[in-house]
């Protein structure tokens, strides 16, 4: 067994008096897992993701990250929902930022910034602004920057949720590629039970009011998956499985109310 690259005992977060926005939230991640944390809004998800990534802190409970053996790599990167590029600056300056924020010259930094750009399908745009990408374009951008530090834990909240669902579809397979290709281990937060199930290696389903993990579910069908899968037999009975998962802890919550 090798151990858990994070561990979580027990962490909770409040806000004020009134709002249990975590509670008691308990779970190891492997090394290469692929998450999703799932559920309605307001359980929690985006709160429980910015305290693994340090961003904000717990008011319980302890989170651990397993120690990177080359300490001048950064462990962890986050994805938000917006891109949030610097409209100023090209797509090559946006992704070097991070690097440039960490004191890397741009002659040293500017293989490894095109490295990631290929990766992601933009070498082309290295010297466009960001109001000429398109939403997609842009957000593959915000994964470069992203990936450009080489972090081993990506960690990502709703990235797609603001995209069509051709655009998403396509996102979902580059992002399941690049976690494959470089041994990340993600955490991926969304609403869409077909997103969550197409992408994950293990769902985490969350319910409100306290924020909590209601299901810890297991994908086991092969992984990395592609688009045929979307139309299988055994992607229709997971969703399903996962959906009525879903349902029932909306269920308990209107029973609470
Ligand atoms: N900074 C804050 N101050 C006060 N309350 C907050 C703050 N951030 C989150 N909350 C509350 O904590 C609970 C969980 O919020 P969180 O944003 O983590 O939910 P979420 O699952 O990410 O929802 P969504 O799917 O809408 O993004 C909610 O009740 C929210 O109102
Ligand atoms: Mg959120």
């Amino acid at each position: 067994m090798t151990a858990p690259i994070i561990t979580m005992d027990r962490v909770t977060r409040r806000f004020g008096e009134q709002i249990l926005a975590v509670d008691n939230m308990t779970m190891d991640i492997k090394e290469g897992e692929f998450i999703s944390f799932l559920g309605p809004s307001g359980c929690g998800k985006s709160t429980a993701l910015k305290m693994i990534a340090g961003l904000l802190p717990v008011s319980a409970g302890t989170i651990e990250i397993a120690d990177e053996t080359d300490a001048s790599e950064q462990d962890l990167a986050f994805v938000f929902q917006e891109p949030t590029l610097m409209p100023w600056a090209t797509v090559f300056a946006n992704v070097y930022l991070p690097l440039r924020l960490a004191g890397v010259k741009r002659a040293e930094a500017e293989p490894r910034v095109m490295a990631i750009l290929a990766e992601v399908g933009l070498t082309k745009f290295a010297k466009s602004y960001p109001r000429a990408l398109s939403g997609g374009m842009k957000m593959r951008v915000s994964i470069a920057r992203a990936l450009v530090t080489k972090p081993r834990i990506l960690l990502m909240d709703e990235p797609f949720a603001a995209l069509d669902e051709m655009t998403r579809s396509k996102l979902n397979n580059d992002v399941v590629r690049l976690a494959k290709d470089n041994g990340l281990t993600v955490i991926f937060v969304t609403h869409s039970v077909f997103e969550a199930v197409y992408l994950s290696t293990r769902i985490i389903v969350m319910a409100a009011r306290p924020g909590r993990v209601a299901a810890d579910i297991s994908l086991d069908a092969a992984w990395p998956r592609n688009d045929d899968w979307r139309t299988t037999a055994e992607f229709a009975v997971q969703a399903q499985s996962v959906s009525e998962t879903l349902q029932e802890t909306l269920h308990v919550d209107d029973l609470d109310h």
